[in-house]
Order: structure tokens, then C-alpha cells, then sequence
């Protein structure tokens, strides 16, 4: 039986020890309560050099971090395994070699020590790290989420009910800025610094077609096209043109991704009728895209949750979350339960 709404907040209090090791971050995260103690993120360097994430070298990363990456989350928390009640993994969806990490150091865990074992869906995580601190969402909650393989419009009904509405037919915008950014010779992953570069530039200097697809729907695989095409044409007539020009082209590239992103969230808020709104994942580290979802709700009297930047891109708190709200709906894992590189909600 599902719990009422007050009762997520006030029932069962357990403490969680989460762990997300779905692509090149390995972290750990201890909830009391739902109260975040302490939430580690230790980063693989290993990637830069390759620019983008080389899987089997994420998962030996993962197997090196993950015993330190724990112990230092329940030390900082002030908390031993022992007054843990449940471990927390991220189940899916993932680089599978990553994931099996994360997956069988929780399930030895909870089989070792006699603790129940929660599987979490990365991208429902996300969502749900908009309730790690207040204001928190009221339901029903519009979530853009946005990250490096992912871009969905969420209809989130109770923490765990929650439904896709919309969704990349292609690219992630993620992708997007990351594959911009090797194209200008930026390293992985090259969001923050197509943010960063853009914010000295300007926006209106270039520009790039939006792309036009039916409903709540995105598409980014065109835009990436275009850039190439417009990269291409330019360096063939100045081969500085990139040096020159970083500013602006970071600046138009990020205006118009955002562009398409806040047009959909635009759309479908009106057309639900769904008017707390709020943006979740790596993306939503966007300097330009928070400020975009706080200026739509100040135009529009709507609500906007924009999470810490500490709980947009991944990170186990989040995970921790998720947990905390199917402990309290006593939906526990079993030890047979295997990750998934691609899953719908678990
Ligand atoms: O959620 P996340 O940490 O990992 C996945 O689940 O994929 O998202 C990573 C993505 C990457 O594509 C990264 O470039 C992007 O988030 N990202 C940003 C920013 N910070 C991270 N994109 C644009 N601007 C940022 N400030
Ligand atoms: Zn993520």
C-alpha cells in the first residue's frame, strides 16, 4: 500500500548508505533520516586524455576508489556500518562494467553485514535530488532532466511515481555540448567549459537551427551537424577562427541547446497545466540554462527548483534519496538482482 504524501517525511527513519558508480564518478553517500551527512564524489582523470569516458578504464577506477570513496562517507558522516539499515546502488542505466562495480560491492555488503539492498534508477535519482534540500517540489512537479545521455521531460506524481513525457529522439543535449567541445579542441567533458568560455560571449553572433520535432520531444543530433558544417566552412577561411571566436561560438551554441530545452519545458508545463518546474542532471550545471528556468517561472508566476550544483551531476546523495523513499515503501532488492545498461524506471 503506498504511503500518504506527509508520511514520506515522517515515518520509517532509516540510515542509508548510498553508492552510484554508473559512468566516471565513484561516490558515496551517507542519509540519516533523509538528511544528506556526507556525500563523496571521487573523479576519474583517467578519461581526459582519451576525451570522452573509455568504459573498461572507468571500471578499474571504480574497483580502485570505491573502498576508499566508502570508508571516508561513513567516517565524515560520523556513522559505522553497523548502524547502517540499508545499502543503496545505482541498478541502471549505466556503462554496464561501472555499474557491475557499484552493484557487487553493495550486494557483498548488505549480504556480509545482514542489511536490506535498495537498486535505484540513475535517472529517477536525479529527479529526486530535488528533494535532498528545501524549498522542496509540490506535486505534481515538471522535472527537465538533462544530462550527459539523457534529456527527458518528467511528470513526477509522488517520489516514485513519476512518467516520461517527453525525450531525446537522438543525442542527449549533454552530448550536445560535450561533442561541441571536442570539435573546438576543449577537453572531456566539455559542458562546463562551453559554459564557462560562454560567458564571456555573444549569444546572438552565430546562429544555428532549432530543430522541429512534434510534441514534447527533442532532437540534438542536428545541431551538432550544423556546428561541424559551420566549423568547417569558417577554419577554411581562417584557421583561427576557433581561437578567435571561442567566446561567441561557446555563447551561440549554449543559447540555442537552450533555446530547444526551454521551449519544450515551456510548452508541456502549459499544456499539463503543471506549474512547479525545475531542471535535474549534469546539464542543469548550466549557468545559462538556471537562469533560462528561473526567468520563464518569474514571467510566466510559476514555481522553479533548481538543485545545488553538488546534486546536478552525479553523485550518490541523490541515490541516497531515491532509497530513502523506497525504504520508506519497504521495496527492497535481492541479491540476484542484476544491473542494466539500459532500463525504464526500476
Ligand atoms: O548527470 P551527469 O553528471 O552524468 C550523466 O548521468 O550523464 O551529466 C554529465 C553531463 C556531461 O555531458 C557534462 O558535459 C554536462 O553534464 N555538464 C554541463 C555542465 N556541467 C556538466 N553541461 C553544460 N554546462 C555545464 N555547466
Ligand atoms: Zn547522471
Amino acid at each position: 500500500m503506498r504511503l500518504l504524501q506527509a508520511d514520506y517525511f515522517c515515518s520509517l527513519m532509516p540510515t542509508i548508505l548510498a553508492i552510484e558508480s554508473s559512468c566516471d564518478d565513484t561516490s558515496a553517500a551517507v542519509l540519516k533520516d533523509g538528511v544528506v551527512r556526507s556525500n563523496l564524489v571521487a573523479n576519474q582523470e583517467v578519461h581526459k586524455k582519451y576525451g570522452g569516458v573509455v568504459p573498461e578504464l572507468a571500471s578499474r577506477a571504480h574497483l580502485q576508489h570505491i573502498v576508499p570513496v566508502v570508508a571516508v562517507a561513513l567516517q565524515e558522516a560520523g556513522l559505522s556500518l553497523a548502524d547502517v539499515d540499508a545499502v543503496a546502488f545505482t541498478q541502471s542505466p549505466g556503462l554496464i562494467g561501472s555499474l557491475h562495480v557499484g552493484a557487487s560491492f553493495a550486494k557483498g555488503l548488505a549480504q556480509a553485514m545482514n542489511k536490506k539492498l535498495i537498486a535505484v534508477h540513475h535517472m529517477q535519482a536525479h529527479v529526486l535530488a530535488h528533494f535532498i534540500e528545501d524549498p522542496k517540489p509540490a506535486f505534481p512537479f515538471l522535472c527537465l532532466t538533462v544530462s550527459g545521455g539523457h534529456t527527458q521531460l518528467v511528470l513526477v506524481h509522488e517520489p516514485l511515481r513519476m512518467e516520461i513525457i517527453g525525450q531525446t529522439l537522438d543525442d542527449a543535449a549533454g552530448e550536445a555540448f560535450d561533442k561541441t567541445a571536442k570539435m573546438l579542441g576543449l577537453p572531456y567533458p566539455g559542458g562546463p567549459l562551453i559554459d564557462k568560455n560562454a560567458q564571456a560571449g555573444n549569444p546572438e553572433r552565430f546562429s544555428f537551427p532549432l530543430s522541429q520535432v512534434p510534441g514534447f520531444d527533442f532532437s540534438f543530433s542536428g545541431i551538432k551537424t550544423s556546428i561541424l558544417q559551420f566549423l568547417d566552412k569558417q577554419t577554411r577561411l581562417d584557421k583561427e577562427f576557433v581561437v578567435h571566436n571561442l567566446a561567441d561560438i561557446c555563447a551561440s551554441v549554449q543559447h540555442t541547446i537552450i533555446r530547444m530545452l526551454m521551449q519544450k519545458l515551456e510548452q508541456a508545463a502549459i499544456a499539463t497545466g503543471v506549474h512547479h518546474i525545475g531542471i535535474a542532471g549534469g546539464v542543469s550545471a548550466n549557468s545559462g540554462l538556471r537562469q533560462a528556468v528561473t526567468s520563464l517561472a518569474k514571467r510566466q508566476g510559476w514555481q522553479a527548483y533548481i538543485p545545488r550544483f553538488a546534486y546536478c551531476t552525479d553523485n550518490a546523495a541523490m541515490i541516497g534519496m531515491a532509497a530513502h523513499f523506497k525504504y520508506l515503501e519497504q521495496d527492497f532488492a535481492s541479491l540476484d538482482s542484476i544491473p542494466m545498461a539500459r532500463s525504464e524506471w526500476v
